[in-house]
Parts: structure tokens; C-alpha cells; sequence
């Protein structure tokens, strides 16, 4: 079964493609669940598609996930070998993803990547930057949330809308969603973390939510989706590659690994408080029967 990660913060230009491409490629090479990766591109924009079909010209693919969630094709026929990656598949965005927005079908994704899941070892999707339908089809598809942010004045305020959403689709669409983490994007490498944006991100997200590494700006990493490579293959050796390759190894896939045993452990509560029910049940009737008969 894969495990699925939504990359969401309705804020543009806070990293998440960026991110969420460059995970998919760590993941591949680092995460020893297994390497196949599936990158599910839901922004209308198609940056991830551009980067990792490389074409940068624009022009959107012929099938895409749009054609899938208005079950024009399978889920299988939209998928695409990708050049980025031999071990990463895409199911590519298109502009008319759009309109799919305007709709109020929020749980169109969840079956999409139901029937994948048995064959990727991740999915990955990347959202557009709003709340809408489509980050909404996001976030009740995937097992996990992962919000990257800048961390200035600016970025962290709207950060109490997107927890806002993802507690509303937890209460009411999927209680198996949970925060895997923020992590801070696009920091100028020369100054520290200003302490009143870090003291109003602590006001949305506890510490223990937020990882300790910090992704500097890099021109490595601004430069690798031109080249439709990850920042492992466009330079490995940089700044940028060591410290997504950091965050991956040491806090992604170790919270994910401690997330995943609470989560059992949630399914075995959940199985046992259905089997107590069904057992009282099950007492219940029998005691009715026999004052029936009696
Ligand atoms: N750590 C970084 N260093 C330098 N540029 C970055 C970094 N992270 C992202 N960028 C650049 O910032 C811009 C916005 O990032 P992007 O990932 O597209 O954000 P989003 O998907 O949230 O809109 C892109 O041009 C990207 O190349
Ligand atoms: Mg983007």
C-alpha cells in the first residue's frame, strides 16, 4: 500500500512543488519502503508536470488527471513515464483542472489513489495554491499533511486557515489524515529566523510539528526544474541537495515511520471497539431472545 502525502499551503510560492518534487526524487533514493513513486500533479498551473515531463514549453499533456477524476480514462491510462526520474511516474495536470475547481466534489481523488495504491510505494500530490476543491480532493486522498512555508510576517498567518482545514476534513472526510510536518522553505541562508515569526508559527503549529531543518534559498534548487532534474541529479553535492537529502533521512522518513505505528495502533483500537460493540451486540440479543421465550 502506498503511503500518500499532500503538499498543501494555499500561499503561492511557498515551496511546495519545489518540495514536493524533490521529495518524490529523495524518496526514491533514500526511503527503503520502496522506490516506485507516483507525483499526482493537482495544480492547474502544471508546474510539476513541466519539470518532470520536461516540457517547459507549456504545451499540457494529452491525458491527464483531469481526463481521471471525470472518468474519461483509468487512473492507469493517465499515468506517464516521467524524464525526471526512472523511478517516478506522474499523473500529469492540465489547464482544464480548473474548472474541476468550481465543482463541490471533494472526494473524487480518494478513489483514484485507492486504485493505485497497491502499486507505488509513495504518492505524492502537489496542490494548487488555494483552499479550494482541489487541495480539498488532496487532503482526503492522503494519509499525510506536509505544509512547506516560508517563515516571514507574510507566510504564517494564513497557516491558521490551512490547520483550520485540515482539522474540518479530519472531523468530517478522513480521520486517517494527519500532519506529518511544516518545514521552512526559502530561508535567507545569512540571518536568523526572526523570533517573532517563529514565536507566531509556534502559535499554529507546536514545535514538535515543525522540522528542525531549515531549506535555505539555493540557487541549485531554483535551477534543477529547468533542467528537469532533482536537485540530487542536478548537483549533489550542494547546499540545497544536502539539506532536502537531511530532512529526508533524519525527520521525514523517521516521523513518518513513528506516525505509522500510531496508526496501527489506532486501526487495533478502532477493530477492538467495533468487536466489544458487536459483542455487546451480540449479548444483547441473546438476552432478548431468552426473555422472549421465557
Ligand atoms: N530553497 C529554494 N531556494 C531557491 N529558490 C527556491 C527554493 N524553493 C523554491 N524556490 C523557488 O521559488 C519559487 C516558488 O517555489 P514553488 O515550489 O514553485 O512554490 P509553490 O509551489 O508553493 O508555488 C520557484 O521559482 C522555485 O524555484
Ligand atoms: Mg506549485
Amino acid at each position: 500500500m502506498s503511503n500518500v502525502i499532500a503538499v498543501v499551503n494555499h500561499k503561492g510560492g511557498s515551496g511546495k512543488t519545489t518540495t514536493a518534487i524533490n521529495l518524490a526524487a529523495g524518496l526514491t533514493r533514500y526511503s527503503d519502503v520502496t522506490s516506485s513513486c507516483l507525483v499526482i500533479d493537482m495544480d492547474p498551473h502544471g508546474s510539476a508536470t513541466s519539470t518532470l515531463l520536461g516540457k517547459l514549453d507549456g504545451e499540457p499533456p494529452a491525458r491527464s488527471i483531469f481526463d481521471v477524476l471525470r472518468r474519461a480514462i483509468t487512473p492507469q491510462d493517465g499515468i506517464a513515464s516521467t524524464i525526471y526520474d526512472e523511478n517516478i511516474d506522474i499523473l500529469p495536470s492540465n489547464p482544464s483542472l480548473e474548472s474541476m475547481a468550481k465543482t463541490q466534489i471533494t472526494d473524487r481523488l480518494t478513489k483514484v489513489v485507492q486504485s493505485l495504491s497497491t502499486s507505488y510505494g509513495w504518492i505524492i500530490i502537489d496542490t494548487p495554491p488555494n483552499l479550494g476543491v482541489l487541495t480539498q480532493n488532496a487532503l482526503v486522498a492522503a494519509d499525510y499533511a506536509l505544509i512547506p512555508t516560508q517563515c516571514s510576517g507574510l507566510a504564517v498567518p494564513p497557516l491558521h486557515q490551512m490547520k483550520e482545514l485540515i482539522e474540518k476534513i479530519q472531523e468530517r472526510q478522513n480521520i486517517w489524515l494527519e500532519m506529518i510536518g511544516v518545514l521552512i522553505t526559502q530561508k535567507d541562508g545569512r540571518t536568523p529566523l526572526q523570533k517573532p515569526v517563529r514565536k507566531e508559527l509556534g502559535n499554529v503549529y507546536p514545535a514538535a510539528d515543525v522540522f528542525k531543518t531549515i531549506i535555505t534559498n539555493n540557487i541549485k534548487i531554483e535551477e534543477a526544474p529547468a533542467a528537469s532534474q532533482s536537485i540530487y541529479a542536478y548537483d549533489s553535492g550542494c547546499l540545497g541537495a544536502s539539506l532536502y537529502r537531511d530532512w529526508i533521512k533524519k525527520e521525514f522518513l523517521k516521523k513518518h515511520q513513528k506516525l505509522e505505528k500510531i496508526k496501527v495502533e489506532k486501526r487495533e483500537a478502532i477493530e477492538a471497539g467495533k468487536e466489544a460493540i458487536a459483542a455487546e451486540n451480540a449479548a444483547n440479543a441473546a438476552n432478548a431472545a431468552k426473555n422472549t421465550t421465557t
